[in-house]
């Protein structure tokens, strides 16, 4: 089956044509970032102006380098939620309006549910596995049974690990988003010359807080008097990145241990963290772990990684009326076949 995906809802435009589910044909991504930089975060109403002022050429884009026209097209799936509602709202009408006027089955699928499945669309995985999707608005710890059959066993208690890395990023004057950069900073400075807290590191449960680290940073850069110069901030950007990933990295051995599962998925933004992919793919294979990430260029939001689950979904002839509503706020687990 060729399925046209459509994607809006944060700060990224994206359609993709998939066949199967598994095989891209195109994934085009238009990143408004430049325009919410200047802001030092995502403004809202901007990001839905320039999703309606950017969605027809990237669906048109994505037609055209897959080399296929809408009548080739036999589903349309798109991002339901979670996400900005204004945002979601301009890629479900167009997906609602092309699927009306078309006579197209529409799906709509859990925009974590596309992360967390999207190293599918490069290697075969075998379910059950743990799914870790850290983003800009997700730190959670997932059992994945299968497509559209997620319990969640863990989760951030206050900020999302790429929050996290966009607040450093910003108090540390290194502009937005800021994983990047502070990625970038990392690899050059020392991650031992400054210990932040690793906060919930020894507690059972399988929850993560990360405001606690941030505010560490904050407390540390109030003690200089003057401007950190390059190598206090690399030594800086270092100690936090040390600090998120051994956390997000032992929480993650732990759970799998925990719930008897092999294989372990990494997704979302933060998951093209260097740092973070050093580390879980040398401590999970020493554990006994097999551990997956998506290539770069598929961790952050694309409109691919949405077709894994919505192929499945149409091809179940689980196809979403016509009046399907965003839904700004939906927890993964409320998603899929349970919905
Ligand atoms: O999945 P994504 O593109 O959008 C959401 O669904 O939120 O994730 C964006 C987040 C941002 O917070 C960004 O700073 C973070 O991913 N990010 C990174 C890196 N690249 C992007 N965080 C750490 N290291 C990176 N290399
Ligand atoms: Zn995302």
């Amino acid at each position: 089956m060729l399925v046209l995906a459509i994607e809006s809802s944060c700060d990224e435009t994206s359609a993709a044509v998939v066949r199967d589910g598994r095989q891209i044909l195109s994934n085009v991504i238009a990143s408004q970032v430049d325009v919410h930089a200047r802001y030092g975060g995502v403004v809202p109403e901007l990001a839905s102006r320039k999703h309606v002022e950017a969605i027809s050429v990237v669906i048109e884009e994505s037609l055209e380098k897959a080399g296929v026209t809408l009548d080739d097209i036999q589903g349309i799936v798109v991002t339901r939620g979670p996400g900005l509602v204004g945002a979601l709202l301009v890629g479900l009408s167009v997906a609602k309006a092309m699927a009306f006027a078309r006579g197209i089955p529409l799906v709509g699928v859990h925009h974590i549910e596309g992360h967390i499945l999207s190293p599918l669309l490069e290697q075969d995985i075998a379910f059950p596995y743990l799914g870790l999707a850290v983003s800009g608005g997700h730190t959670h710890l997932y059992r994945i049974d299968g497509i559209g059959r997620y319990t969640i066993l863990g989760r951030t208690l206050d900020d999302a690990a790429g929050e996290a890395f966009d607040k450093v990023a910003k108090l540390l004057g290194l502009g937005y988003p800021g994983g990047q950069v502070i990625d970038r900073l990392a690899a050059e400075g020392d991650p031992t010359a400054i210990d932040f807290p690793r906060p919930l590191l020894h507690q059972k449960n399988l929850d993560f807080s990360f405001s606690g680290i941030k505010t560490a940073v904050l407390n540390h850069v109030r003690g200089y008097t003057q401007p950190l110069n390059d190598e206090q901030l690399r030594h800086v950007a270092a100690g936090f990145q040390a600090a998120v990933v051994e956390v997000l990295t032992r929480k993650t051995l732990r759970a799998a241990a925990e719930h008897g599962l092999k294989r372990v998925v990494v997704a979302g933004g933060v998951a093209c963290n260097r740092g973070l992919r050093q580390s879980l793919l040398s401590a999970g294979p020493e554990a006994g772990l097999e551990v997956f990430f998506p290539s770069p260029g598929l961790c952050g939001d694309n409109a691919a990684m949405l077709a894994v689950a919505g192929d499945a979904y149409l091809e179940q002839g689980r196809t979403a009326p016509l009046d399907l509503n965003a839904v700004a706020s939906w927890s993964l687990d409320q998603a899929g076949w349970m919905e």
